[in-house]
């Protein structure tokens, strides 16, 4: 079995990218910088059983994706598990975050999880076999001051994968996992740009440890499972979003009132 997971060498997407060699998966990792994919390629390797192997590519580039891909294809035979976990964020309100930011955003977490997804879909469905696992957030379910552009991201995915599904055969899993905030190089990057507004509407919740996400995720890819949610809270706020989310702003614009109050 080959698994290709696009940001590969990184949090999320490496933490996976152990368990799947753990679980006698073939690796491919995809992400820019090569030294990192080096690095990341070694300490896997030496977990066996599964081969590992790693290629330079951005997302965003379709061609160079493609490429990437086969390149993965020919080293180890065709791709039976994607994750997509290439992600970037880039926190600032909306009139603050250049429109370069903002399309960046958009261009790696949605388009270059549509480009991968692209990649190996022919060849999943020709098949008619194949496992496909998207990595959102929570921020999908609400949007978040300071952070337009990764909740748009981030949600139009959730719309991406509820569509796919509808059109694949029952052969192909396409999941969507909503990590929380959750402890990798992205989130301690983050945190000294997050708006304490956006702290007021997320709460004072420490981060998950990737450990747990990824082994969550990971049994969502084994139980073919088409979402994966983390908690009890953000599950309900992805069920009960249209109910529990007035409260919330409300919540927020009472905040905001009060603190203007005493300055
Ligand atoms: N950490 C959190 O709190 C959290 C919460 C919810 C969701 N998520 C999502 O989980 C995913 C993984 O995040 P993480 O926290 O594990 O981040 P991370 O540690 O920063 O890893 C991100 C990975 O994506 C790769 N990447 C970034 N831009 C890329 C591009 N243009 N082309 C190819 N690869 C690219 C990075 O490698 P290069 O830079 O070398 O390309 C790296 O391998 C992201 O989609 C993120 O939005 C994270």
């Amino acid at each position: 079995m080959h698994a290709i997971i696009t940001g590969g060498s990184s949090g999320i997407g490496l933490e996976l990218a152990r368990l799947c060699v753990l679980n006698g998966y073939d690796v491919s990792l995809v992400a820019r910088d090569e030294s990192a994919l080096r690095v990341a390629c070694e300490k896997l390797q030496q977990l066996g059983p599964g081969r590992v192997n790693a290629v330079s590519a951005d997302v965003r580039r379709m061609d160079a994706l493609r490429e990437a891909f086969e390149q993965c294809e020919r080293a180890f035979d065709v791709c039976d598990l994607l994750i997509t976990s290439a992600g970037i964020v880039e926190p600032a309100f909306f009139e603050e975050l250049v429109p370069l930011h903002f399309e960046m955003q958009m261009d790696v977490n949605f388009s270059g999880t549509v480009n991968a997804v692209r990649a190996i879909y022919a060849g999943m469905k020709s098949r008619g076999s194949g496992s496909i696992m998207m990595i959102s957030s929570a921020a999908a379910f609400i949007g978040i001051p300071g952070y337009s552009a990764y909740c748009a991201s981030k949600a139009a995915l959730a719309a991406f994968a509820e569509s796919l599904r509808s059109e694949v055969g029952a052969g192909i899993h396409v999941g969507i996992s909503f990590p929380p905030d959750t402890c990798t190089p992205q989130l301690l990057n983050e945190l000294p740009k997050r708006p304490p507004l956006a702290k007021v509407l997320m709460g004072d919740t420490s981060p998950w440890s990737v450990e747990t996400v990824a082994r969550q995720i990971f049994d969502g890819i084994s139980r073919r499972r088409r979402e994966v949610h983390f908690g009890l809270k953000l599950k309900v706020l992805a069920m009960l979003g249209g109910f529990i989310k007035p409260v919330l702003y409300w919540q927020l614009k009472r905040s905001v009132l009060l603190q203007a109050r005493k300055c």
